[in-house]
Formats: structure tokens, C-alpha cells, sequence
């Protein structure tokens, strides 16, 4: 019987479990877990006898691929692959594919909790203000930035939208302006999600003399990744501008020096919750377990990755 290893270090809800296992089970899959482990060794032996893995932000390296003798498919439960290896799953004849879209109401919801949060003064009884009439700007229009820009239309935020990938008619059919460059987006909005990959043209783009550009209480959320951020130009910020705030959905690199001089202006999570629903763990889960019993069963390859 083939088998389908769950792979979590930050495990999926219980139900998203259930509704996995009836998807395996109803094609003839064996379901294994291996949730909330601590050490790559324990990955390293779950994974000898998976012909099928499911992973979140866990770490598909060349070991890992190498450990795995007979996996066939390996699929990200999210959108994010960053922490996957893709050349060492083509040279390993292994499939990578991930699930775009179905966790993103989840991380779209957050940066939203995020920026109330903070708005509010964080519930410590001092005057707040308010999103409505503000100038929000997404920093990439992907799912994640549509599920922003819907949710910030019933806010009646003003909204605008920077990607190169894109087009015009997209955004204003999502109620967002296009912005002709990145230095427009941060000139306009006095909010800035950011919402691209990590990769290597995005790594480390964001830094100071883009986040110096936007206006007076400047808040810049980050429910992407952290290596997107350049974290030398962020700290400059953050000493130069006591109207800048940074929140982030994991901890920057430079979290003990933000922590200690910069009190009241951060929000960092300890562990990244964007997509920590059960809504968005049933959703991506699911969808990872039905790609790949398409996969086994037709030969499907629905969003592959690797080449
Ligand atoms: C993604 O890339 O899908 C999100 O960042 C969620 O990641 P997670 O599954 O590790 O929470």
C-alpha cells in the first residue's frame, strides 16, 4: 500500500487530519504523521518509506530528498515554496507542487489584525485611529493581495496595488489602482502590505529608501517572509522615523534590537499564523491530498513546480 507521510512541525488542525485521511483512505492510501517534530532526524527516518509527502514550511532539502527512497511527490500545503528544493526533487525524479490560493483568506485576515491591533494602541486604553478613508498599498496582487483588497474595500480604505506580473484591469476589477512603480505604492500609501515571494530577486528589495518614501504613520505589514525585508535599511528606518511601525507575521532577524529601542511600534508573531485557520489548514491540506491522489491515479501534474 503506498503511503502518504504528513510532514508538520507546525501541525494542521485535528479536522483538517480527518478530512486528509478520508481523501487517502477512499484511494487506497496509508495516512502517516509525523506533527510537531523537533529534529531533522525524525524527519529524515519518517520520510524513508513516504511515496507521497505533505509539508507546510517544513525544509524539503537535498538530505531530506536523499533520505526519501521512495517518494514520488512532494506537496507544499500553501503557496510559498521557498523551503522546498526544487533542483534536488527533479534530480531525485520527485514531483514538487504546491496549493496556491486556498490558505489565502487566512494570511489576508491577519494583516488586518495586525494593523487594527496596532492601531488601536494594542487594547492599552490610549486614543487609536481608524482605517477608514486611509491609503493602503499591496505590494504584489496575488491571492493574498486580492483577499486584501477585498476585505479592505468594506473597511473603505482607499487602495492601490504594485506588481510587474499583473495588469491594470485585474486591479480595478479589484478595486485597486495601479501603480505604475514601487516608488509610486510607497509615495502613496501610508499602509504597505506585502505580499510576494522570497525568491531571488525579491530578497532583501525592501529597504530603506523605499519604506523612507511613505508618509506620516507609516505602517508596513509583512505577512510574506522576512527575508524579503532588508533588515540594515528597516533599523535605519525605525531610528530615523518615531512615526514608523513595522508588523510582522515572524520574527525579523533584528527582533532583540527592534524590541529593546523601539517599544510600542512592532507587532511580531513567534510563529508564522497567517494561514493557522482551520479553514486554510482544512482548505490547503486538502487540496494537497487530492493532488496527489490525481497524481498516482492519472498522472496529473496540477501546479508542478519543478521542471
Ligand atoms: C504559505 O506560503 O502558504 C504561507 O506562508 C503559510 O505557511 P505555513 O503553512 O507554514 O503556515
Amino acid at each position: 500500500m503506498m503511503e502518504i507521510l504528513i510532514a508538520t512541525e507546525k501541525p494542521f488542525a485535528p479536522i483538517t487530519i480527518r478530512q486528509i485521511r478520508e481523501v487517502a483512505e477512499a484511494a487506497g492510501l496509508k495516512l502517516t504523521l509525523l506533527e510537531n517534530y523537533k529534529n531533522k532526524a525524525d524527519l529524515l527516518l519518517a520520510v524513508a518509506t513516504a511515496d507521497a509527502l505533505i509539508v507546510r514550511s517544513d525544509i524539503v532539502s537535498d538530505e531530506v530528498l536523499e533520505a526519501a527512497k521512495q517518494l514520488k511527490v512532494v506537496v507544499r500545503a500553501g503557496s510559498g515554496y521557498d523551503n522546498i528544493d526544487l533542483v534536488s526533487c527533479t534530480a531525485h525524479n520527485v514531483v514538487a507542487m504546491n496549493t496556491p490560493g486556498q490558505n489565502s483568506n487566512g494570511v489576508a485576515e491577519l494583516a488586518f489584525l495586525l494593523m487594527l491591533y496596532q492601531i488601536r494602541g494594542g487594547f492599552s486604553g490610549k486614543t487609536g485611529t481608524e482605517l477608514r478613508g486611509k491609503t493602503l498599498g499591496l505590494h504584489a496582487f496575488g491571492n493574498v493581495g486580492k483577499y486584501v483588497a477585498d476585505i479592505a474595500r468594506g473597511f473603505g480604505m482607499d487602495i492601490y496595488a504594485y506588481d510587474p506580473f499583473v495588469s491594470e484591469r485585474v486591479m480595478k476589477n479589484n478595486g485597486a489602482k495601479q501603480c505604475i512603480n514601487v516608488e509610486e505604492l510607497y509615495l502613496k500609501c501610508q499602509y504597505i502590505s506585502i505580499h510576494m515571494p522570497s525568491n531571488e530577486i525579491t530578497r532583501k528589495s525592501i529597504g530603506y529608501n523605499l519604506i523612507k518614501k511613505m508618509p506620516h504613520n507609516a505602517v508596513l505589514v509583512n505577512t510574506a517572509r522576512k527575508e524579503i525585508i532588508d533588515e540594515e535599511g528597516l533599523l535605519k528606518i525605525f531610528d530615523e522615523r518615531p512615526d514608523f511601525s513595522y508588523l510582522s507575521d515572524i520574527e525579523p532577524d533584528c527582533k532583540a534590537i527592534i524590541e529593546e529601542k523601539y517599544k510600542g511600534r512592532y507587532i511580531f508573531t513567534s510563529k508564522k499564523m497567517g494561514a493557522q485557520t482551520e479553514e486554510s489548514n482544512i482548505n490547503a491540506g486538502v487540496a494537497a491530498a487530492r493532488q496527489i491522489v490525481e497524481y498516482f491515479n492519472t498522472g496529473k501534474e496540477k501546479y508542478r513546480l519543478n521542471k
